[in-house]
């Protein structure tokens, strides 16, 4: 296990993590039709930048990895999309109001809460998926209430994270722990105690850290002799191939639907 000494980073953005910024409830978010319109125009004009799935290119940034740190509303969207980012690449467009909301509708299905977007996959296969031995998912976590603790609470994944995000977070594992806020934590603190488990909401001042058993100690930074981050992840790392593509498909649809928040709140579908 690598383990990395800390120099207290400042991570201002840290607290915005899985927060979604106001879900717009224009007509075209989540509307497959538009999504497939505001595909074809991202391939045409934005895709050179953005590459093709968003994932970024030698002139413009991973647009999925960036709304983990910027988190935009669909109407912020919108403007960037009109008005460009003045000072850089991002140019202004001149395209109509509808030709710009079906952008936004590709841009909020490729980094927007995957529950509020179409997803392939039958999530009622991938819930037995989830809770079957093959993947054993729920030894380590939790959804509403059953499953284990020593990883995060589930529950509320599909409303809080993109789907590229999710599937990254089960065939690639560790690679977003930090923008994630999972980062597993050991913690000296300078009464002598040590604590372990996966550090969230971290800032110079304080640390919210949740032990093995599920439960949260709010750490103040003041307190804490050494803080240790480590690198690697609890999390197993072969699902890629131990899941078969409609395994993984199907689960990715089941945690797509995981959504806590009250269905007036989602956008529509
Ligand atoms: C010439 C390259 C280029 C093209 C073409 C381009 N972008 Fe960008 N885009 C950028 C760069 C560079 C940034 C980062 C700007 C910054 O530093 O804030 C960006 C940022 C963005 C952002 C994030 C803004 C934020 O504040 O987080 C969105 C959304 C976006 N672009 C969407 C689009 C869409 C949709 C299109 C097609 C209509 C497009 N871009 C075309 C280069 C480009
Ligand atoms: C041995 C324990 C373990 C098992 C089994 C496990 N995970 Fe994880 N998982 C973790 C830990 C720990 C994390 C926290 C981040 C990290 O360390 O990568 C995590 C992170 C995640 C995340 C990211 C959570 C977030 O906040 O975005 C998702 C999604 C996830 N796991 C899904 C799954 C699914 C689906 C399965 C079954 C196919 C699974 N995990 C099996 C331990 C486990």
């Amino acid at each position: 296990m690598r383990a990395i000494a800390v120099v207290f980073l400042t991570v201002p953005l840290l607290a915005q993590h899985g927060r979604y910024l106001s879900d717009s409830h224009h007509p075209s978010i989540g509307n497959p039709e538009a999504i497939a319109a505001g595909t074809k125009l991202f391939m045409g004009s934005c895709a050179g930048c953005h590459g093709p799935d968003g994932g970024g290119g030698a002139r413009g940034p991973n647009l999925v990895r960036r709304s983990l740190w910027h988190p935009l509303s669909d109407e912020a969207i919108f403007q960037v999309i009109r008005k460009g980012v003045p000072g850089t690449d991002m140019p202004p467009t001149k395209l109509t109001d509808d030709q710009t909301w079906n952008l936004v509708a590709f841009i909020h299905a490729l980094t927007g809460p995957a529950s509020t977007n179409p997803v392939p996959g039958d999530a009622a296969a991938g819930k037995a998926v989830y809770w079957g031995a093959k993947a054993g998912c729920a030894n380590c976590h939790a959804i509403r209430g059953q499953g284990g603790k020593t990883a995060p609470d589930l529950s509320n994944v599909g409303g809080s994270r993109p789907l590229a995000v999710i599937r990254e977070s089960i065939v690639e594992p560790g690679k977003d722990l930090t923008y994630l806020g999972n980062e597993a934590a050991v913690v000296e603190l300078k009464d002598g105690r040590t604590l372990r488990g996966v550090a969230k909401n971290r800032s110079n001042y304080s640390l919210q850290l949740v032990d093995g058993t599920g439960r949260l100690h709010l750490l103040r930074m003041s307190d804490v002799k050494e803080l240790t981050l480590q690198e690697t992840t609890a999390m197993p790392v072969d699902y890629g191939t131990r899941l078969s593509r409609t395994e993984l498909r199907d689960l990715l649809a089941y945690l797509a639907a995981q959504d806590i928040r009250p269905a007036e709140g989602k956008g529509s579908k």
